[in-house]
């Protein structure tokens, strides 16, 4: 496999389109027109050229990465790829319309992939050519910092599909773990109930934003706190992945906390939308309460 497609440009797209260019990979990046996607390739340019600079890689290398990536105006130039991955929205209807239209110049032995980080990934498969060739392939977010992918199996995946996708992670140096098509996977299943935790106990008046991010930071270790990481991932993001979790489990311990859904209602969706648990507008986040 010399070739992988990525459909979806933005903030996954793009670090998995980077770290699979870096690794030798010719990449045909889509996203909703070619407009979005050159943009796209354009701000990979600048994150090779800041990892140039702190010289974590050499000038050429990075010219050669950018190279290989051609960004696309459809889905038709994929067909020769080995490995498509949809890193679209986390929309379910968004992605089912992609795979019924990417299903129409798939190769016949390319594996079909998605990004999603909550839905079945045995639904999804529904809506691609051959259940066999789907699969789960979650990355985290930085895409080039974080050392993990997450394969998730749906009921109907081959083991030749896992073998591509274990082939294609090795190759991206990264570390994978391989889990069945349970609600959450492994990471969100166990991540996000702490997240929403966190936003109980900010809506219960338990303690500050500021002292529940220290508290996590420094009491576990963790890089970022849970309110930091929630906007960091997106609030939005949080309550779809945590409605999935209660959704298709029916188990009350996962509904979502009222403060999120309330943060979400009024678009306040973290670093994305510029406010969320902090206000991302001057030099350094505040807490907005
Ligand atoms: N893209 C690329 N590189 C980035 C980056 C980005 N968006 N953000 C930071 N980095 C790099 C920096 O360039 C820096 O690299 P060097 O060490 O080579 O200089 C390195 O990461 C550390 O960055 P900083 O020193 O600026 O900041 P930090 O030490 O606070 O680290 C962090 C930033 C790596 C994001 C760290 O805070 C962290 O690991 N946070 C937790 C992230 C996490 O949990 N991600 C998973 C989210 S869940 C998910 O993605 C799945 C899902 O389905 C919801």
């Amino acid at each position: 496999m010399n070739s992988v497609g990525i459909i979806g440009a933005g903030q996954m797209g793009a670090g998995i389109a980077q770290v699979s260019a870096a690794a030798g990979y010719r990449v045909f990046l889509a996203d909703v027109s070619l407009e979005v996607a050159e943009k796209a390739k354009a701000d990979i340019g600048k994150r090779l050229s800041r990892l140039v600079e702190k010289e974590k890689m050499e000038a050429k290398a990075a010219e050669t990465a950018l190279g290989r990536i051609e960004p696309v105006g459809s889905f038709e130039p994929m067909a020769s790829a080995g490995l498509i991955i949809e890193a679209a929205t986390e929309r379910e209807e968004v992605k089912r319309t992609i795979f019924g239209e990417v299903g129409k110049v798939l190769g016949h032995k390319t594996v079909l992939a998605s990004n999603t980080s909550s839905i079945p990934i045995t639904r999804l498969a529904q809506a691609s050519p051959d259940p066999e060739r789907f699969i789960g392939v979650h990355f985290f977010n930085p895409v080039p910092v974080m050392d993990l992918i997450e394969v998730i199996k749906g009921l109907a995946t081959s083991t030749e599909t896992v073998e591509t996708v274990r082939g294609y992670g090795k190759a991206l140096g990264k570390q994978m773990v391989f889990a069945n098509d349970a609600p959450g996977f492994i990471v969100n299943r166990i991540l996000l109930p702490m997240l929403n935790e966190a936003c109980f106990a900010l809506g219960e008046g338990v303690a500050s934003i500021e002292d529940i991010d220290t508290a996590c930071r420094l009491g576990l270790n963790h890089p970022m706190g849970p309110l930091t990481l929630a906007d960091f991932i997106g609030l939005d993001t949080c309550l779809e992945i945590t409605r999935v979790l209660h959704e298709t489990t029916g188990d009350p311990k996962y509904r979502p906390a009222p403060l999120l859904v309330k943060y979400v209602e009024a678009g306040w969706y973290g670093r994305k939308s510029g406010r969320g648990f902090y206000d991302y507008s001057g030099d350094s986040p505040k807490p907005t309460r």
